[in-house]
């Protein structure tokens, strides 16, 4: 894992020159709040080993990393304001260090700042038009997939499939986009650019589905526990248990949002008793599985073992 350390390392130090002071000091400093709290950089990482794992230089990956992992942080920014969560990275959520305006407002510098950097990165022309397209696709479906999440909590039923072709949206995209982009960048064919796509998005699906689950089982994961009971989230585990539960009585805590601790403490012990939380769990590691099985086609290397490796981590964080 030294070698994961060194590429975080590398990708903290772009997106701290990416995004250097500018005036006004109030929105900068919110800009960079953020992107400069840590984080685990799995997308850019992947980008990176993506475009290894075709035998193009990492490093030619890095504009394009760095500005994904800001077009995450600007989702994050504004996905805690609409989820209600007050902490982030360990801590205080944007809007509550500096209100909602302000977090609003550095979210959108944030999704502007990573087109500006892949614009101008050095890159071949032709390149850079096709990651600037990609970019502004995902960024709709990552809204979409938002959006959806959010439609979801007014219903009391939501099946499987759509669930899942939320998640697919508004997280799995940017994985799969960070896998294809660097494939491309590093001069992959256009069958290896849709292995690592395929990779990028069954791994994205995977690690949705575990991070469902942290927020039940999680432990220091730097952001609030229980809050998606608290939001009504439609989850894989909510939709399992409701219809696997033999007592119903927990239904109307879900999605309380002044719900006591006791309440929360019924609806995750009907989680439990269901086996909704095995069940997400199986179908996360199920993914991860599909994940490393779409490397297949790869030459081996070492970037080839570590996004293997990356593909675990995204269904054992966190415990
Ligand atoms: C959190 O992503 C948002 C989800 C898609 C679940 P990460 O767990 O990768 O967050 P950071 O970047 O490490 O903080
Ligand atoms: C995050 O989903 C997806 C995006 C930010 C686009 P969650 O709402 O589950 O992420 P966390 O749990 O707040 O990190
Ligand atoms: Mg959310
Ligand atoms: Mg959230
Ligand atoms: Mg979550």
């Amino acid at each position: 894992m030294d070698r994961l350390k060194e590429m975080r390392e590398k990708v903290n130090r772009a997106i701290k020159e990416f995004l250097h002071e500018e005036k006004p000091p109030r929105l900068y400093e919110a800009v960079r709040y953020l992107p400069l709290a840590g984080g685990k950089r799995l997308r850019p990482i992947m980008a990176l080993l993506a475009c290894q794992a075709v035998g193009g230089e990492q490093t030619l990956a890095l504009p394009y990393g760095a500005a994904l992992e800001i077009i995450h942080t600007f989702t994050l920014a504004h996905d805690d304001i609409m989820d209600r969560d007050e902490q982030r990275r360990g801590m205080p959520a944007t809007h509550v260090k500096f209100g909602e305006a302000t977090a609003i407002l550095a979210g959108d510098t944030l999704f502007a700042k990573a087109f500006e950097i892949v614009a101008g990165a050095r890159l071949p022309a032709e390149v850079v038009a096709r990651l600037v397209h990609s970019m502004a696709l995902m960024s709709k479906e990552i809204c979409e997939g938002q959006q959806m999440d959010m439609c979801f909590e007014e219903l009391e039923e939501v099946d499987e499939a759509a669930f899942l072709a939320m998640i697919e949206k508004k997280t799995a995209r940017l994985f799969e986009h960070a896998c294809l982009g660097g494939a491309l960048i590093g001069g992959g064919s256009r069958e290896q650019q849709a292995t690592l796509g395929d990779y990028g998005r069954w791994v994205g699906m995977a690690f949705q589905l575990w991070d469902d689950c942290l927020d039940v089982v999680g432990k220091d994961i730097g952001k609030p526990i229980g809050s998606d009971v608290r939001e009504g989230k439609k989850t894989l585990i909510y939709i399992y248990a409701r219809e696997h539960s033999d007592h119903t009585g927990w239904i109307p805590y879900h999605g309380k949002h002044d719900a006591s601790p006791a309440e929360i403490q019924q609806v995750l012990q009907a989680f439990a008793a269901s086996g909704a939380i095995d069940h997400a769990t199986q179908k996360a590691r199920g993914y991860a599985e599909r994940a490393r099985k779409a490397l297949a086609p790869l030459p081996e290397s070492e970037s080839k073992r570590l996004l293997m490796d990356l593909a675990d981590f995204a269904v054992s964080r966190g415990t």
